[in-house]
């Protein structure tokens, strides 16, 4: 993985980001020796080398699951499903669903859609298949709600004792409802360490038990994260060091006024990484009022609909492509005698060569058009090279977060819409506050 910041030194100066070198120094130093704040949920720091002793328990639990099942769902939301989720789309052939000798991977209680968890509930009738139930607190409603309503199910099409053996917990250690239920029922669980946050969860079975049941290999995923963790320790130089570089250079535009960051993916399979990202950046930056919003783009898909707007609209954007130097497969363009539509200029040149003259095209404009580009280069999409694509980004959120001067390890604001839902809701123990939102919703 490579990170190229030059497209950016029009915008900011090499001076400017360079200056910032001390302060990630001081970031880095906070992570390292956990006296910055959020101390207590550093454990993503060192997952790569810590999870190893338990990736022969997660590989043999997948196999379990994938001999056993046709259809493997899995059960979180927010960090508790999108990094795996990431992954699986980023390794997986595109029309993965068309393929009938491996389980198929499907998602729940990421929305509390009735029509989504109908079609699920459909789709899983008559067939044979398990479940994995991803909570850090487990008492998130979403997840909790496609549980009760699959194990439902499960134990109706299994009856309870072979369900039993299809389903998996990931949990904490000791407390919340999920623990509760998993030791009462007797289910298969992994922890998620108290010191882990669910979006830097990914390398922790929160991640490795899906990508595993997906059938891709956690040991290689892994090892690229080791490797990236020591490239972006604290003792490689600033300039080499390219998580220091892309807090720095983040820091530095973002205080040249660049507000909004898009994550641009010019490979369809990378669409979930995105998502994946956004929410690492959102919820560890987006706090106190401050914080580069992060967004994302499919191109050339989204050229054709967003690309107006970052050529010509505000400027306040700046782009951070992630470019794929080696598909995996070859197509070639064919030559054609009549060439009717005019393409033959075209004729024995790879699709992705087309592509790529898009992106370096793409650049080039939005370049002059005032959108500062960043450029992550990734030689292939392998596991090991997405192991270290994850690592680079986490080690550099949480230098950016203490460079932007917040808490980049915790997330008070996603509790408000629950208070509000559960009040509404007239869940037990929110009286009060049920009281005062009727109230104001009368005004
Ligand atoms: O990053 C986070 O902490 C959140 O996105 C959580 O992962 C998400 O809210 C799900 O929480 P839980 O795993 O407790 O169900």
């Amino acid at each position: 993985m490579k990170l190229n910041i030059e497209k950016a030194y029009g915008f900011v100066s090499a001076e400017a980001v360079k200056a910032y070198m001390p302060q990630v120094e001081e970031s880095q130093k906070k992570l390292v020796e956990g006296t910055g704040a959020g101390n207590d949920f550093l454990g993503w720091l060192t997952l790569p080398e810590d999870i190893r002793p338990q990736l022969a328990d997660i590989q043999a639990t997948a196999d379990l699951l994938r001999k056993e099942c046709e259809v493997i769902v899995c059960i979180g939301i927010g960090g508790s499903y999108l990094g795996a989720k990431a992954v699986i789309e980023a390794l997986s052939n595109s029309f993965e669903w068309l393929n009938a000798d491996k389980p198929k991977i499907v998602y729940a209680g990421q929305n509390i859609g009735e029509d989504y968890l109908y079609e699920l509930q459909e789709l899983l009738r008559g067939k044979r298949f398990g479940i994995i139930c991803i909570s850090k607190s487990g008492t998130t409603t979403e997840p909790a709600l496609a549980f009760r309503l699959l194990k439902t199910q499960l134990e109706e099409q299994e009856g309870k004792e072979a369900a039993r053996q299809l389903i998996v917990c990931i949990t904490d250690k000791s407390r919340g409802a999920l623990r509760t239920l998993a030791n009462k029922e007797g289910y298969k669980t992994f922890v998620i360490e108290d010191n882990i946050g669910g979006r830097f969860s990914v390398l922790s079975p929160v991640g490795l038990l899906p990508i595993a049941c997906a059938g891709f290999n956690i040991e290689k995923l892994i090892d690229g994260a080791a490797d990236m963790e020591q490239l972006c320790g604290i003792d490689t130089p600033f300039e080499q060091n390219p998580a220091a570089q892309y807090a720095a250079v983040r820091n530095a535009l973002y205080a040249g006024g660049k507000r909004t960051e898009l994550l641009v993916n010019f490979h369809p399979k990378l669409h979930y990484i995105a998502e994946w990202w956004k929410q690492l950046y959102g919820e560890s930056e987006g706090k106190e009022h401050k914080g580069i919003f992060p967004a994302s783009v499919d191109f050339t898909t989204d050229l054709h609909s967003m690309g107006q707007y970052i050529q010509d609209g505000e400027r306040h954007l700046f782009e951070t492509v992630i470019s794929v130097a080696e598909p995996d497969n070859t197509v070639l363009f064919p030559y054609d005698e009549e060439n009717l539509d005019g393409l033959n200029f075209l004729a024995g040149k790879r699709v992705d060569e087309v592509n790529k003259m898009a992106e370096l095209g793409t650049m080039l404009a939005h370049v002059d058009g005032g959108v500062p580009n960043l450029k992550i280069t990734i030689e292939r999409l392998n596991e090991y090279n997405l192991g270290s694509l994850i690592y680079f980004f986490e080690r550099a959120c949480g230098i950016s977060g203490y460079l932007l001067g917040v808490n980049p390890f915790n997330q008070p604001g996603v509790e408000a819409y629950k208070k509000n839902m559960f009040a509404l809701l007239d869940k037990p123990g929110y009286e009060a506050e049920s009281a005062a939102i009727r109230q104001k919703l009368q005004k």
